[in-house]
């Protein structure tokens, strides 16, 4: 598992996964909020570790992460692994609820985000466990983060051209009650990739590692044996 790098959602950090061995950094960003900025971190890591190239994997804006990874340093990225994510950039009115969410954060603080988020971040069968933690994590965050992270998904790029040119093996995985990024668009960025293995995970809602974590082991290690990678 040293070749795995898992890339967290937002507004969390690393605690999200539960994988022994993965590499699991902690997204941090700094100047004009891009995800650029959180791809290079990336690679950084990869270079102080002489890791060539990897199994990369991430959960919602850890899968835009690796997109932009895979849009900077293809050569570093042997393979794919996509939760509860997607491939398009936001609509206009998307990005601004993203700005008005960057600038309130600034104002008031992280300590009103789990209950705006949690009930469309977490299924109706998410135990107490998994909803604590979730709730630890987000309380956890620096407010500069969580306003930078949000700024930089908003700028965003499709990531259409770039999947479309990823030849290795991908997964993606979804919960079927996944609201933010439902069935339907993790279907979408499964047929954008060429190579690819796509599974729904019943009853996960939009953080399935974290509501379903040996689920998700389990699938990352039945795709690794079928795919050998
Ligand atoms: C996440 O879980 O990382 C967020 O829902 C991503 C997003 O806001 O698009």
């Amino acid at each position: 598992m040293d070749d795995l790098v898992l890339l967290h959602a937002f507004p969390l950090d690393a605690r999200m996964w539960d994988v022994p061995g993965a590499i699991t950094p902690d997204l941090r960003g700094h100047g004009e909020p891009d995800l650029d900025v959180l791809a290079l971190q990336v690679v950084e890591e990869l270079d102080a570790r002489g890791l060539d190239s990897v199994l990369l994997g991430g959960c919602s804006m850890g899968g835009y992460v690796a997109m932009a990874v895979l849009r900077r340093a293809p050569e570093r990225v042997k393979g794919l692994v996509f939760a509860d994510t997607k491939h398009t950039a936001d609509a206009p009115e998307a990005a601004e609820n993203r700005h008005a969410m960057a600038e309130r954060v600034e104002r008031e603080g992280v300590g009103w985000i789990p209950d705006a988020m949690l009930p469309n971040l977490l299924g109706p069968n998410a135990s107490d466990e998994a909803k604590n933690l979730v709730r630890t994590m987000i309380l956890a965050q620096r407010p500069e983060d969580v306003a930078w992270w949000q700024r930089a998904m908003a700028a965003r790029l499709d990531s259409t051209d770039v999947l479309e040119k990823a030849y290795v093996p991908s997964l993606v995985l979804v919960g079927d009650q996944d609201k933010i990024t439902p069935p339907d668009v993790a279907a979408k960025l499964a047929v954008t990739l060429r190579h690819s293995t796509s599974e729904r995970v019943e009853g996960a809602g939009h953080l399935m590692p974290v509501e379903q974590p040996e689920e998700f082991r389990a699938r990352l290690e039945r795709w690794r044996t079928q795919v050998g990678i």
